[in-house]
């Protein structure tokens, strides 16, 4: 089985993310290749797709919105989860699990619903000072929001596991339980 791993990353947070997730799939199953969304013209020569972006103003990026789009009928035959990668541990701690949640939601809502998805997980990303104006720097700082590499590799270890060992039980290519 070759499993595709394909990814849109503006500043290439994701793009790492991907690559790690395909290195692990790689030593527990064998064939996988990471690829930005925009080398893939078709996805008829994998089993299985994991696609990520970069989540910029509330949506994914372009690339991997219209990859979904452009081969939603190939995805469709096929196990396919999804992940966003944005800033909500960022956010002063209250806010973070529920602007996730809300964040996800929304993300879900602009994807293809044809395409049934296994599993959709949002993931914390690298948010730096530079990517917010300087006068709100200081007033996100101070309301407890945080800037760094927020990258949390034991989750993302965690979420490739369960999508292995789905992978790894023979099952139909559209059945399966999504998991969060
Ligand atoms: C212009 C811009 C807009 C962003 N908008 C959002 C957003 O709406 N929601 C979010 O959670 N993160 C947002 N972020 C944070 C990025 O998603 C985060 O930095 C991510 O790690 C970027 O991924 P990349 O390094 O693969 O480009 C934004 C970042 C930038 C630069």
């Amino acid at each position: 089985m070759t499993v595709l791993v394909a990814y849109a990353s503006e500043l290439g947070s994701t793009g790492e993310i991907a690559q790690h997730m395909a290195s692990r799939i790689a030593v527990a199953l064998g064939a996988v290749e990471c690829r930005s969304v925009e080398e893939v013209d078709s996805v008829s020569g994998y089993e299985a797709v994991i696609v990520g972006s970069a989540i910029h103003n509330q949506a994914w990026l372009p690339p991997a919105a219209l990859f979904f789009t452009r081969l939603a009928p190939e995805l469709a035959k096929r196990p396919v989860w999804a992940f966003n990668v944005g800033m909500a541990d960022a956010l002063p701690k209250p806010f973070r699990k529920r602007g996730a949640a809300l964040q996800q939601k929304r993300l879900r809502g602009f994807l293809p619903q044809e395409v049934p998805l296994r599993g959709h997980k949002i993931f914390s990303g690298v948010y730096q000072p530079e990517q917010m104006p300087p006068p709100l720097q200081v007033l996100f700082r101070l309301t407890g929001g945080q800037f760094g590499d927020l990258r949390n590799w034991a989750a993302v270890d965690a979420w490739t596991d369960q999508i292995t060992a789905q992978l790894a039980k023979p099952a139909s290519p559209t059945s399966g339980n999504i998991t969060p």
